[in-house]
Parts: C-alpha cells; sequence; structure tokens
C-alpha cells in the first residue's frame, strides 16, 4: 500500500525551502530541502540531508533567542524537515552582520579575507533574485517604505542583540561567526499593532563559520568554493551544538517527506 501522503496547500517554494497552509490561522509549516543554490542559483546541487541538520540547527538557535527576548517566528518542530512557524508578511530585506571581512565585502571594497573589523556592520540587500540582491542603505528602505523608522530601529538593534549572543554561543564551540544573514517579518497583534519578528532560518546556509583552532570552513563557503565536505561540515556544527538529529548519526538520510520524529 502507498504512504498516506496528506495533501497540502503549497504557499510559496524558494531556493532552499517550501512554505505550506497548516490549517491553523495565522500558522505556516516552513519545510527545509536538500537542495542547495549559490551566486543566485547559477550553481545547484543536493546536499543529502542538509534540510534536516537545517531544520534542526535554525530550532536550536531560534529557541535560545526566544530565551534572551528576541521575537522569532519559530513555534515547534513538526518533523525531521518541517517546523511550524507564524505566517509573517516578509520585510523585502537580507540583513547582513559581519563581524570578519568575508565574502562579497571583499569583492567589493578589495579587502582581504579574515581581516578583523573594529566593530560589526550591518548591511542591507534588497531581497529581489532578478536584480540579484543589491545592497542598499536605509535611507533607499524609508524612501522606498519598505520598513517604517521604528521598524529598522528594531531591526538594527535585533540584529547586533543576535550578533553578541551567537558569536558567544559559537565561540564555546570552538567556532568563529564571521558573518550572517536574516530575515524579519511583520505580524499583527491582537490590537492590530504590527511588530517586526526574526523570520525565515539561521543555519549554516546563511552564515560563515571557522573551526576557531584550524580555521576549517564549516559552512555554506564549501558549497561555493567547490570544496567538497559539505554535509559532514553542517553535521559537525550540528554535533557541536549537540542537535544531530539520531538518523543521520545512523546513517540514515529521512526522504523529502513528513517523517514524524
Ligand atoms: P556575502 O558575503 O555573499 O554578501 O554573504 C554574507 C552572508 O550572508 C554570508 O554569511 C552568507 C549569507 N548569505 C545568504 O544567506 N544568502 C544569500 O543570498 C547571500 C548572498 C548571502
Amino acid at each position: 500500500m502507498l504512504p498516506f501522503i496528506k495533501k497540502r496547500t503549497k504557499i510559496y517554494e524558494g531556493k532552499a525551502k517550501v512554505l505550506y497552509e497548516s490549517g491553523q490561522p495565522g500558522l505556516i509549516i516552513q519545510h527545509f530541502k536538500d537542495d542547495a543554490t549559490a551566486f543566485n542559483r547559477k550553481k545547484h546541487a543536493i546536499i543529502e540531508g542538509k534540510g534536516v541538520l537545517n531544520n534542526f540547527i535554525s530550532e536550536l538557535i531560534m529557541d535560545k533567542l526566544s530565551g534572551i527576548g528576541v521575537p522569532t517566528h519559530f513555534v515547534r518542530r513538526l518533523n525531521m524537515r518541517e517546523q511550524l512557524i507564524r505566517r509573517t508578511e516578509i520585510i523585502p530585506l537580507e540583513v547582513v552582520v559581519r563581524n570578519i571581512a568575508a565574502g562579497s565585502l571583499c569583492s567589493r571594497l578589495g579587502l582581504e579575507e579574515g581581516l578583523v573589523l573594529s566593530r560589526p556592520i550591518v548591511e542591507f540587500y534588497y531581497k529581489n533574485d532578478e536584480l540579484g540582491d543589491p545592497l542598499v542603505t536605509d535611507e533607499h528602505i524609508l524612501a522606498l517604505d519598505w520598513a517604517a523608522p521604528h521598524e529598522m530601529n528594531s531591526i538594527v538593534n535585533n540584529a547586533l542583540r543576535i550578533n553578541d549572543f551567537l558569536t558567544g554561543l559559537f565561540s564555546g564551540i570552538q567556532l568563529i561567526l564571521v558573518d550572517f544573514k536574516l530575515e524579519f517579518g511583520r505580524v499583527e497583534d491582537e490590537y492590530g499593532e504590527t511588530q517586526v519578528i526574526l523570520a525565515d532560518e539561521i543555519s549554516p546556509d546563511s552564515m560563515r563559520l571557522r573551526d576557531s583552532r584550524s580555521g576549517e570552513i564549516l559552512d555554506k563557503d564549501r558549497f561555493r568554493k567547490d570544496m567538497g565536505g559539505v554535509k559532514e561540515a553542517y553535521q559537525e556544527v550540528a554535533r557541536r551544538l549537540g542537535v544531530l538529529p539520531k538518523d543521520i548519526l545512523n546513517g540514515i538520510i529521512p526522504p523529502d517527506g513528513e517523517t514524524e520524529n
């Protein structure tokens, strides 16, 4: 007999995730795929098990951030690849926080990778694949009404708090947080007031992490730079965070479906 597969309405399919209706008001399902893309989809591969690892890593980080008072969309993990999240109206920005020069900061300004910045930089990119996510300033964001001034304050304050917290969390497991990307969305409370909360995911797909002793790259840069060992790097991050799913430990990669755990 074929396994029972629930029919669900797809809301949106992105490069690494799919969003589905949950049937519960204000809540949707975020499904993590194994697809990896880089350079605006020019490069694509399937990294077996990546979706499961990112689901667990993002759950842990979002939980810890809620614990320090950062509002997030995360509600609970449903299974190996899916989590229940609050439905938000996504603000069309990629908010990047950098501690050490890498990636596009180096290519844009001719800096050497590894330069330690004297203070963190918060950058904004307009989320638009067709335009290749161009860098914008808060002047563009405010003039184009992508976010209000008080929303920008909340985004920058939370981005810097998240940076402080994650830098400490990772340094405790011998990882250096070079940079990372956040997305935020709006939700409405029962009084009709909007609030900006952390959305999307936080995982080695959206961060640069280096081993603090060897300098080894333990994030998606392994894929961007064709270094191999992508899955092993994500597994190592999950192992150090203490969230390596037992199926993966036993060498079983759950299928791209709803495996209850
Ligand atoms: P960048 O150096 O390529 O601008 O990347 C900065 C950080 O943002 C890095 O940790 C990777 C992350 N990032 C994403 O999560 N999604 C993206 O589309 C890009 C370009 C970067």
